[in-house]
């Protein structure tokens, strides 16, 4: 049974990727991970506002420090190439994965506006990363905002970090689009080589007591992920880049709905936050299992099986289940 696949250039043996998450922070961890049977690792994301933060710290001491010393001005670089702690132990944490493990590494850098932070794409590189996921999480919360410039930014964005690297580029997105096909095809066409679909937006909750907002992280469920699923399927035959399923994937059955939808792989964060890095092994189990009872012989075989190919119209079929699905439900109680 031969359960290979390819992501980003890569060649992977299976389908199953540990997503972004703090299991990456830890280099032992990531060795778990690994010894488990891990192809490929994305790394916790290094934040714009990580590397920003830094970088204000420092125009603020120059500034300052400009009234007593003018001349030792000339003597700092431009500020995109300033130092930042939190980026340099980023760095630092990709080069001393690359030391100790064998599989890829996928650094993250998760940002939204266009300015220095994206010179760090370069510096990762540099530092040895075998690919590169572009994390766009943006919350258009401000109402003058034209979503068509909001649209233009993540283009842009895309379009910046592909001129700064030559690394393979996925794009991690949430699903909030008007439309989600017109904006994946812009991303290829910007330079993305692949979609992870889809961002969480960690809803955070209202203390009534306390009146606060309070912050909220609930690990995902089995099966959480059918919004990336129904959109894997519709956009599989109409882009040429590779796509990702991010979201709810605890089980076999979750990773083969993500790869029969047209997922070139899966990948997951909760289920091994939730039971630990070892549990990979057990989904790896758990497809295989699958795949000999249903008689698959390989991935690729089942891959884009399910997809909406050989659908016409797309909207059309997704407003007639739609309809189905709440015309079909017939309450206990009545
Ligand atoms: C504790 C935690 C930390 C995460 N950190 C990051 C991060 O740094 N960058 C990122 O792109 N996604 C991050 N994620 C999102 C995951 O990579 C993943 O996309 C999301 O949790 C959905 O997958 P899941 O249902 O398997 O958890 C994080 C998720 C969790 C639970």
């Amino acid at each position: 049974m031969n359960l290979k696949t390819t992501y980003l250039g890569l060649d992977l043996a299976h389908p199953i990727v540990p997503s972004a998450s703090p299991l990456s922070e830890n280099t032992d961890t990531a060795r778990r991970l690994e010894d488990a049977g891990a192809p490929a690792l994305v790394m916790y994301s290094l934040f714009e506002e990580q590397i920003l933060d830094d970088q204000h710290r420092l125009d603020h001491f120059l500034e300052h420090g400009s009234h007593t010393f003018a001349e030792a001005l000339t003597y700092f670089p431009e500020p995109d190439a300033y130092a930042s702690a939190n980026g340099e132990a980023y760095l630092e944490q990709i080069r001393r994965l690359k030391e100790h493990l064998k599989i890829p590494v996928i650094a993250s850098l998760n940002g939204v506006s266009s300015g220095g932070w994206m010179s760090w794409a370069e510096k990762i590189e540099q530092a040895g990363a075998d690919a590169l996921e572009l994390n766009i999480f943006y919350i258009p919360a401000d109402f003058d905002h034209d979503p068509r410039e909001i649209e233009e930014m993540y283009v842009n964005d895309v379009r910046a970090v592909r001129e700064r690297t030559g690394l393979k580029i996925a794009v991690k997105i949430a699903p909030f689009f008007s439309s989600m096909s017109y904006m994946a095809r812009r991303l290829e066409e910007a330079g993305a080589d692949a979609l992870v679909m889809f961002n969480r937006f960690y809803e955070p909750d209202f203390d009534i007591e306390q009146l606060q907002v309070k912050p909220r992280l609930k690990l995902s469920q089995s099966g959480d992920g059918l919004l990336a699923l129904h959109w894997i399927a519709i956009l599989r035959d109409h882009l040429k880049i590779d796509l990702a399923a991010t979201g709810g994937i605890h089980d076999a059955t979750d990773i083969v709905k993500a790869l029969m939808a047209g997922a070139d792989i899966t990948m997951t964060a909760s289920a091994l936050l939730r039971r630990g890095p070892e549990h990979i092994q057990n989904l790896v189990i758990g497809l295989q299992r699958w795949m000999e009872e249903h008689e698959y012989v390989s991935v690729e075989q089942m891959k884009g099986s399910m997809s909406y190919a050989k659908v016409a119209n797309p909207s059309a079929f997704e407003r007639a289940n739609y309809m189905k699905t709440l015309q079909s439900y017939r309450p206990e109680r009545l």
